[in-house]
């Protein structure tokens, strides 16, 4: 029996118990039907969501977006991947026809009049998506839930212009959505409990593993993924050599940061970094380095070489070069790091951005693919000591994710 072993099985209770059940999803008595969708928007998200509502939920989609050039791309890519499930096998041909025929698009909005959910995943703007719940609102039910794909905006003020703030609810799911089981739900200040439990019903019947999280910047999953990409880049900029980062954060999370920030795209981590930062300050570290790889157009510090990453020179070259280089051990960068998690882990519990240390390891797990050794994070932290160091105590006793004392 080794801690390893202990946080697995207590990984494993979080994914098959604790998933099932949400702690703070109102009664599920409460949740009305959701007989057809609507979708703002027709993009990378959106294309993804109407795909998951229609083959989960078999009910009509209708997607919407700004001209019919996007409407036709993203209706065009979910019957393609219908295609393409017809010819895995993995679906019918009666039910591949289903499918199609439940995914339709127009640029006008008229077709949610009768929708009882509609989620919208335009631009990350606050006006943009104001300006699209207004118009929404003005063509569906007064029950029609309005659910928001955001990653960082705060849904009680995208709700707070409209007749019906209580129907908005933030639905934010996590890239690639076929993938990832993670879906935070998100009720602004004025969310009422049935649109809550709609939420929450509607979650579970796309098969996701939902948690409630408190309406704060960036939420739950992007906010400690900021967290440590920030201070691992931090590190980098200040002199240690990615090399020695990368072997600093071995086993903590699925994949280095800076391979996970070529797959996410070096625009939108600047974004994320920028976004945490306004909303928390500097403990937020926005990278001099990252600013300039995207100014310069490049696709990440890592050249794929036999599907093994190795850092681009010509990126490296560009990299800050701090006037008094600090160049941290292994060992000093690894306590670094932990130790801010530790300490964005205790400000999420204080904040009560979560109700406990067991949300944010199932939000981990399911959402940013940390593993099930590790517990997700909470259980790490205890076992290297970084949460008594920087917090002044553990966030889980001992014996729940580690062997028992004695
Ligand atoms: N990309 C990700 O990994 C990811 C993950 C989780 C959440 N999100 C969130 O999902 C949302 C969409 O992101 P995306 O990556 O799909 O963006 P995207 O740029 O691929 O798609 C956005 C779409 O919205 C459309 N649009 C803009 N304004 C509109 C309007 N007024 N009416 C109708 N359509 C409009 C655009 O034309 C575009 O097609 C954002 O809020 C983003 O933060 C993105």
């Amino acid at each position: 029996m080794s801690d390893e072993l202990r946080a697995g099985l207590y990984a494993f209770d979080l994914v098959q118990k604790r998933a099932k059940r949400p702690p703070g999803a109102p009664d599920s008595s409460l949740a009305r039907p959701v007989t057809k969708v609507g979708i703002v928007g027709a993009g990378l998200m959106a294309s993804q969501l109407a795909l998951l509502f229609a083959r989960r939920l078999g009910v009509p989609v209708v997607m919407t977006d700004l001209d019919e050039a996007r409407v036709a791309m993203g209706v065009d890519w979910v019957r393609s991947e219908i295609q393409g499930l017809l010819t895995k096998g993995r679906v019918s041909p009666d039910k591949a026809s289903f499918l199609t025929r439940l995914v339709t698009g127009s640029t006008s909005k008229s077709g949610f009049a009768d929708a009882d959910f509609v989620i919208e995943a335009v631009f990350e703007e606050m006006s943009v998506k104001r300006q699209v719940f207004a118009e929404v609102e003005a063509v569906v039910s007064a029950e029609c839930v309005l659910a928001s794909n955001t990653s960082s905006l705060s849904i009680t003020e995208m709700a707070s212009a409209l007749q019906h703030p209580e129907r908005v609810v933030g639905f934010h799911f996590f890239n690639p959505v076929a993938v990832m089981p993670l879906l935070e739900v998100i009720p602004g200040d004025h969310t009422d409990d049935s649109a809550l439990a709609t939420a929450f019903a509607t979650g579970r019947a796309l098969g996701k593993t939902t948690i409630r999280v408190k309406d704060s910047a960036s939420f739950v999953v992007n906010r400690l993924l900021g967290r440590f990409m920030g201070e691992f880049s931090r590190i980098v900029d200040e002199g240690t050599p990615v090399t020695t980062a990368d072997r600093a954060v071995a086993g903590l999370a699925p994949m280095p940061p800076f391979v996970v920030l070529g797959l996410v795209g070096p625009t939108i981590a600047l974004h994320n970094s920028e976004t945490l930062n306004r909303a928390f300050g500097d403990r937020f570290h926005v990278s001099p380095s990252l600013r300039r790889l995207v100014e310069a157009g490049k696709r990440g510090y890592y050249l794929m070489d036999d599907g093994r990453p190795v850092p681009d020179p010509e990126v490296l070259a560009m990299a800050e070069r701090p006037e008094n280089p600090v160049e941290l051990t292994v060992e000093q960068a690894r306590e670094r790091i932990l130790g801010v998690l530790a300490e964005e882990v205790g400000l999420l519990l204080s904040e009560g951005v979560v109700a406990t240390p067991m949300d944010i390891d199932l939000a981990m797990i399911t959402g940013a693919g940390f593993q099930f050794w590790n517990g997700g994070l909470c259980p790490l932290l205890d076992r290297e000591g970084a949460s008594e160091r920087v917090v002044g105590r553990r966030f889980l006793p001992p014996g729940v994710a580690s062997v028992p004392p004695g």
